[in-house]
């Protein structure tokens, strides 16, 4: 068999341990039924494996990705993890350039998965890092031969990478009303806006951001909550379809999962806790309609990284209290992407 099928082969044995995520109901009652999609029982354990494993195989199948290619990314979160899971299944050197915002979990996951980790330390204009980190990776790949940078916020292989997903939801309902996602690169919602619309043309699609995000709004400050939120916009945005936008506080993130714990044992990360959080109060809020609507939340990632933040009483309330994360001196904003 030619490389290059081997490859593709070995991208498409992956994929057998992407998608077909659970599906479970959170509510039942006289307005709406609330489901989730646990996207954490994906192979690396997040959402991010979709995007990942789409945007290798079609790099491989285009002729730029070979087996001496040494793969390269920018990422903190679970882009980078998966990234490292695929190419290390695959053979492929992975470099993950990071910065000293990551977290402490992730940088340990990474150094264990990836084949080199770069940390950034010079702040850039801005006095964040994401542009020193894209400078650091265009400067890998203009230096190195045969590198290929996986590029998240451009690549459209990250958004298509969603079209399995919406055929599983197509399968999982009859009729689907309300879509609650989460947005970082916008992937996510770019591919599941234009590829669910196809199966359910009225459902409307609710974004889920955190306040201090660039994405659809120009107030930045900082964030504290990894996985949702970015400094940038990505620049398929404009080829989602959104029809409204919710933007929530620390507090209100923070709330959202503890309730998805508490109420329904679904220990899940800051972004899902975010679209529990969004989805009952949007929905609470709708009059009554007749069939009763059903809704869904998508749940990237599980509640573990989060530990030491949601999911820590002190740093809750210290969060919680000023609810303005300039004043926590001790810890750096997760994420400035
Ligand atoms: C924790 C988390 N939240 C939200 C998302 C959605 O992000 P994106 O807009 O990058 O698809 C992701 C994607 O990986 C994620 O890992």
């Amino acid at each position: 068999m030619n490389t290059k099928f081997k490859m593709l082969e070995d991208v498409l044995k992956i994929r057998q341990l992407i998608g077909n995520t659970p599906l479970i109901q959170l509510v039942e009652n006289q307005s709406y039924n609330l489901f989730a999609k646990l996207e954490y029982n994906n192979f690396s354990g997040s959402i991010k494996d979709r995007a990942a494993n789409n945007i290798l195989f079609q790099g491989i199948n285009d002729g730029k990705i070979n087996p001496e290619t040494t793969i390269v990314e920018s990422s903190s979160g679970n882009l980078g993890i998966s990234m490292a899971l695929h190419c290390n299944r695959l053979g492929l050197d992975f470099i993950v350039v990071v910065d000293p915002h990551i977290s402490k979990i992730n940088l340990k996951l990474l150094k264990l998965f990836a084949t080199k980790v770069i940390m950034v330390d010079k702040p850039d204009d801005t006095g964040g890092y994401l542009l020193t980190r894209i400078e650091t990776v265009k400067h890998i790949i203009e230096t190195n031969e045969n590198c290929f940078w996986t590029n998240q916020y451009q690549n459209e292989n990250n958004f298509k990478g969603y079209r399995d997903m919406s055929h599983e939801i197509n399968q999982n309902f009859t009729r689907l009303d309300y879509l609650f996602v989460a947005t970082s690169s916008c992937g996510t919602i770019t591919g599941l806006s234009k590829f669910v619309k196809q199966y359910f043309p009225g459902v409307t699609v609710v974004a889920v951001d955190i306040k201090g995000s660039l994405i659809f709004s120009d107030e930045k400050h900082k964030r504290l909550i990894s996985g949702l939120g970015a400094g940038q916009k990505a620049c398929f945005l404009e080829k989602a379809s959104v029809d409204d936008v919710m933007i929530l506080n620390h507090q209100e993130i923070i709330t959202g999962c503890r309730a998805m714990l508490r109420e329904h044992s679904i220990f899940a990360g800051g972004s899902s806790g975010a679209c529990y959080y969004a989805a009952r109060k949007y929905l609470d809020q709708l009059a009554p309609t007749y069939p009763i609507p059903n809704c869904l939340i998508i749940c990237p990632d599980k509640g573990v990284p989060y530990i030491d933040n949601i999911y820590s009483e002190q740093w809750s309330d210290r969060v919680i209290k000023s609810e303005l994360p300039a004043v926590v001196e001790d810890r750096q904003p997760v994420s400035e992407i």
